[in-house]
């Protein structure tokens, strides 16, 4: 099991006194988690995904966090878009990596979803993390890592230098599909919670679970895989859980009767209605 664990047992223990946990013995941490909205590429269903204008939106709809995809381009900046090509969000074309970075911040990522948005800009990593944090929490994911060899080095760079690679670090967390890149970035930063995405029922057996729960503090699949068991699960083995994507308010209903701790939504109002 992980250390670090979110700090759940460490914040129980502050905030109750020995009289108080004696009699919530029986309530499980997984019962006192809060159930965070976080905003997947920013409230994307409102505003053009990965740019402020997605991040502004999410702020102003009092999400808990924004998600982020990180990838890097052909001169080593990091950014901030979903797709490995430019094709579907901007007026450009070609692949993030062979792009420089003056190319990809002269690219239209707000038109493809209404005219209100032209202008928006593909962002960079520091400027969502100076932004932001301290403001709303911060989903990291690093997209397709793999293609950018380095980039859990220059993801924990980035934290150290604004102090935010320890456990009180304003609510980041930093999750892939890449497992691989998830046990070094936990190498890398071992007090930062750490998670792993996936979508095949393959990764959610005893073993592979038990196997994230060596460096992973959230387990996070695709609702498709969600039921009670594997929450019960999930938390018996210390992580939390967070689940994507929820468009819909019949899947937000869904995974609120899971007992998810987070649901992961293009529309963060779908999950609590007053933000
Ligand atoms: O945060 C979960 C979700 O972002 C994973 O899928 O493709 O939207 O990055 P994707
Ligand atoms: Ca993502």
């Amino acid at each position: 099991m992980k250390k670090t664990l979110l700090g759940a047992g460490f914040a129980f223990t502050l905030l109750f006194s020995p009289f108080q946990q004696a009699f919530a013995a029986e309530t499980t941490i997984g019962e006192l988690r809060q159930l965070d909205t976080i905003a997947h590429r920013g409230a994307s269903g409102y505003a053009p995904e990965n740019t402020i204008a997605a991040f502004d939106k999410a702020l102003e709809m009092k999400a808990d966090y924004i998600e982020i995809d990180v990838q890097r381009s052909q001169d080593g900046k990091l950014v901030v878009i979903h797709d490995t090509t430019v094709d579907r969000t901007t007026d450009g074309t070609g692949s993030v990596k062979d792009l420089t970075f003056d190319q990809l911040r002269s690219l239209d990522a707000g038109s493809y979803k209404g005219e209100q948005f032209s202008g928006e800009k593909i962002p960079t990593f520091d400027e969502v993390l100076d932004r932001y944090h301290g403001k709303i929490g911060i989903l990291i994911e690093l997209k397709s890592p793999e293609l950018y060899p380095g980039v859990e080095e220059m993801v924990a760079e980035e934290l150290r230098e604004r102090n935010l690679d320890r456990p009180q670090n304003e609510k980041i967390i930093i999750q892939s599909f890449n497992f691989e890149s998830m046990k070094k970035m936990n190498s890398l930063l071992p007090k930062m919670p750490i998670g792993v995405l996936t979508s095949s029922k393959a990764d959610t057996t005893d073993a592979a679970l038990q196997a994230f729960a060596t460096y992973a503090d959230y387990f996070n699949p695709s609702y498709g895989l969600v039921t009670k068991e594997l929450v019960d699960k999930v938390h018996a083995l210390g992580m939390g859980i967070s689940s994507w994507t929820v468009r819909s308010h019949d899947a937000a209903q869904f995974l609120i009767d899971m007992k998810v701790d987070a649901i992961i939504t293009d529309y963060p109002d779908y999950v609590d209605p007053r933000k």
